[in-house]
């Protein structure tokens, strides 16, 4: 089988917002408690924070980090999580059957992100709550003094203001699992008035507006339209997420699911345009995906917790999906649709980062170890920033219902020109043959291959675990070539490429 494909220096599709490769936390299950924050734990910093975790974080280059949720935040108190530790209370989470011991708040995981080196995206809860808890939250958070509630994070330790750039107005607003579900006219109106309480503060803020659960939902599009008529003029982004399962065992067609992400990304481009002119605005609005990745691995495990049939357990173990080599495949194609979207999508946030359906998994007193999808998301972060290319592909493809044809080639290409460099993510989503890749190689000068990393496996099923964390890993390919102008490389069945070219 052969693939043909065009790189040229100067078609591009945009610069890319490294916040493409954010990431998030929610406090639910383990993701907090036993993740990130574990004070008795041998690596525990003086902030009680894991530090083998805060590595691996710091590997994947993660440039910002939702908090506190997700469905947790809205019926959250962040007043909750502040002030000395033994005076905070114990919630009951509605959203997950669980209990909140708050023992981590605003300071505690502002203090980690400095840690891990990233920077916090918040969530102001439009749930149970509104427009003054959300101003308050923003004045504790980003107020240099002199006001109540900046003078109170003064009290509680931190003199200067964090400067949270990036909030989410709500989560999930659509959706009726959602504590405090919306209608789209009901939540536009109070996103709208959030907003412009928000930029009255300042004006400078970076505001998210919540659009639809998934591309299934009832409400889909119409959502967004209406949601978007409310608050055009005061938000930057529309939120979307999506989630992805193979419960169905069926390869080729789970692997063709990121066309149906890049349908979703349109149709909401669609939108955004729509309302653009229908307002007749200068200004732009982007997508944020700030929740997407596999999950489907832990449902059926986590149905009796999430009934409450075990009560209200603090931190137990919960989405956590055993990720296989199938999903490292699958997380490829996600984050190459991201890339050939980055003119529409800014901001991408991986569901989520420890414990929970998560690259990074812990054993509470144990070790921290890489799941099997750390790793595309990994060579995405560090070499994907820069320039997206538009490629042109010529590969053969394959039929699935409702999708239509679906190419065996899914590449995406990223020049760093500071660096001189030019990335190729490349998965083949054929079951049996390899692809014999040529690309041609246009006004990038002489470059030659500094590094080829394939990730394959012949157990689609095989997972990483604390005994075995290495059972899927990148290793060092050695065919692809440069030679006059044209990359050529053979991609193995069912394998994860990443190329790496320069001067
Ligand atoms: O990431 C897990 C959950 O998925 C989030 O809390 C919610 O926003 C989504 O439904």
């Amino acid at each position: 089988m052969k693939a043909a494909v065009t790189a040229h220096g100067k078609y591009t599709i945009s610069d890319i917002d490294p916040r493409l490769y954010g990431s998030f936390i929610e406090h639910l299950g383990r993701a907090v408690y036993t993740g990130i924050y574990e004070p008795e734990h041998a690596t525990a910093d003086e902030n009680g924070m894991r530090k083998d975790v805060i590595d691996l974080v710091r590997e994947l280059n993660v440039p910002i980090v939702r908090y506190p949720g997700g469905n947790f935040v809205s019926a959250y108190n962040w007043e909750d999580g502040i002030g000395p530790k033994e005076s905070r209370p114990t919630r009951l989470d509605l959203a997950w059957h669980t209990s909140e011991s708050n023992q981590v708040g605003i300071h505690e995981f502002a203090d980690w992100c400095v840690s891990a080196n990233t920077e916090m995206m918040l969530a102001v809860n439009l749930g149970s709550r509104g427009l003054d808890e959300a101003r308050n939250f923003l004045e504790y958070v980003n107020h240099p003094g002199g006001s109540e509630w900046s003078d109170k994070r003064i009290a509680n330790g931190r003199a200067k203001p964090w400067n949270v750039k990036l909030w989410c107005l709500g989560n999930e607003m659509d959706g009726p699992w959602q504590i405090g579900h919306k209608t789209a006219d009901e939540y536009g109106r109070l996103a709208h008035e959030t907003a412009k309480a928000m930029r009255a503060f300042d004006n400078g803020l970076e505001l998210v507006v919540c659009g639809s659960s998934n591309a299934h939902m009832p409400t889909y599009p119409e959502w967004e339209a209406t949601v978007l008529d409310h608050t055009y003029n005061e938000v930057d982004y529309i939120s979307l997420h999506m989630y992805f399962e193979n419960r169905a065992k069926n390869t080729a067609n789970y692997l063709a699911r990121s066309l149906e992400l890049d349908r979703y990304i349109g149709t909401v481009a669609g939108v955004i345009d729509y309302v653009k002119a229908k307002k007749r605005s200068a200004k732009d609005v982007y997508i944020s995906f700030d929740e997407w990745n596999v999950w489907y691995h832990s449902k059926e495990r986590d149905k009796a917790t999430l009934a409450g049939a075990n009560g209200w357990p603090h931190a137990p173990a919960l989405l956590e999906d055993d990720y296989n080599f199938e999903d490292v495949l699958q997380v490829g194609c996600i984050l190459n649709t991201f890339i050939n979207r980055a003119d529409v999508v800014k901001i991408a946030c991986l569901a989520q980062l420890v414990n929970v359906i998560a690259p990074i998994m812990t054993t509470p007193g144990g070790a921290a170890w890489r799941q099997t999808i750390f790793y595309p998301y990994y060579f995405a972060s560090v070499y994907g920033r820069g320039t997206a290319l538009r490629l042109m592909v010529d590969s053969p493809t394959y039929k699935v219902d409702e999708l239509g044809e679906v190419p065996y080639l899914d590449v995406s290409a990223v020049h760093d020109a500071d660096a001189g460099a030019l990335t190729f993510f490349i998965v083949n989503r054929h079951g049996t043959e390899a692809l014999d890749l040529d690309v041609s190689l246009l006004e990038f000068g002489t470059l030659k291959v500094i590094d080829d990393q394939v990730i394959a496996h012949p157990d689609l099923t095989i997972t990483n675990t604390a005994e075995a964390p290495f059972n899927v890993a990148p290793v060092r390919a050695t065919d692809a070539v440069v030679a006059d102008g044209r990359l050529s490389a053979k991609i193995a069945p069912l394998s994860y490429r990443v190329i790496r070219l320069q001067a």
